[in-house]
């Protein structure tokens, strides 16, 4: 379908054809979510984390988290770990299960997670994430690539590490440009993910507070980046990856999108859990702050699936 065009970009040998990407995001970036959105625009399918551990224990959370279709490639799976040598035997086992593209999280802040020296905690240690590099450059077939953020805030070595990555194989880097402090509060440092994509050759997604279809091109032409990647937006509008902001959705595509997702998210998660995961989202398309209280409560409420979507419409149909 795509070859006639010029990709946006290269990662490795795998070609992009588009420059705006669902963030991976915990809770959220799931099959259903990614798959919808992947069907909207955005040019490629990033999992949420798994923790590597939990693929090496043989549990079936991983299997579900890093689930995808044909239709959705390119797909990234994305993995956090404390250790190269566990990084890489689990990045073995879940090669097999045919992603096209292995990222490596160094950008979680989670307490839990960096302070074992995961996510950004990998950020402390340089030679870790070059030892990690390294090893998985060389024994697995996909590109490689790495979600970093700016690092802590007395130690912002994103350009260290982003040429780190480059030298030891990594083919992409993106960059959420906040700090580990900052959480996701506060401004993303733009002029940072410049830096970076004037200091490598590898193609630079660039990160943080792109909220409306604008800043899409905005984020683009101020960094140079390659792509962008969307993730707090995307929740209330993914209609943003075919280039619509929230209030220029038609009625008729916000209530095909309610249908999808919750038919996707019934026939992934089952009829009980599908509806519940799906209620999030629910308020958030309906324009959050145009809600009662009232409305609220009800579309959180526990229903059966048909009901669900009847009740659904009907507000929708009155707001
Ligand atoms: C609820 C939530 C979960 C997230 N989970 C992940 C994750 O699993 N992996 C990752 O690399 N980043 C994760 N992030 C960070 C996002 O990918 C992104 O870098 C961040 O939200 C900044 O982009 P934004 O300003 O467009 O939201 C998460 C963010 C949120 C809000």
């Amino acid at each position: 379908m795509n070859e006639n065009k010029t990709p946006a970009y290269v990662i490795r040998d795998v070609p992009i054809y588009g420059d705006a990407i669902l963030a991976p995001m915990d809770g959220y970036s799931d099959w259903p979510f990614r798959s919808l959105c992947r069907g909207l625009g955005s040019a490629m399918s990033y999992t949420e984390f798994v923790k590597v551990e939990k693929i090496l224990s043989k549990s079936k959370q991983p299997a579900k988290k890093l689930y995808f279709e044909e239709a959705e490639r390119p797909v990234t799976f994305q993995l956090y770990g404390d250790n190269p040598d566990t990084i890489l035997e689990a990045a073995l086992v879940v090669q097999d299960w045919g992603p096209d593209i292995i990222d490596i999280n160094m950008g979680c802040p989670a307490k839990s997670i960096s302070d074992r020296g995961a996510g950004v905690g990998m950020m402390k240690s340089p030679l870790k994430i070059a030892r990690t590099f390294r090893k998985l450059t060389a024994k697995l077939k996909v590109p490689v690539t790495g979600k970093i953020r700016l690092g802590w805030e007395k130690n912002q070595n994103y350009r260290l590490i982003a040429r780190i990555v480059e030298e030891c194989g990594g083919s992409l880097i993106a960059l959420h440009g906040r700090t580990k402090e900052q959480s996701y509060s506060g401004n993303a440092n733009w002029d940072a993910i410049a830096e970076v994509k004037s200091a490598v050759r590898i193609p630079v997604i660039g990160n943080g507070d792109v909220r409306r279809v604008e800043d899409i091109e905005k984020l683009k032409r101020y960094t140079g980046c390659d792509a962008v990647m969307i993730g707090r937006a995307a929740i209330a509008n993914p209609w943003i990856f075919s280039g619509l902001n929230r209030e220029h959705v038609p009625s008729q595509m916000v209530h095909e999108t309610i249908r999808d997702h919750l038919e996707r998210s019934v026939k992934f998660y089952g009829e009980e859990d599908g509806q519940r995961l799906f209620r999030k989202y629910a308020v958030q398309y309906l324009l959050l702050q145009t809600l009662t209280r009232e409305t609220r409560k009800r579309i959180l409420q526990k229903n059966p699936t048909g009901q669900f979507l009847a009740m659904l419409n009907e507000v929708y149909a009155s707001v």
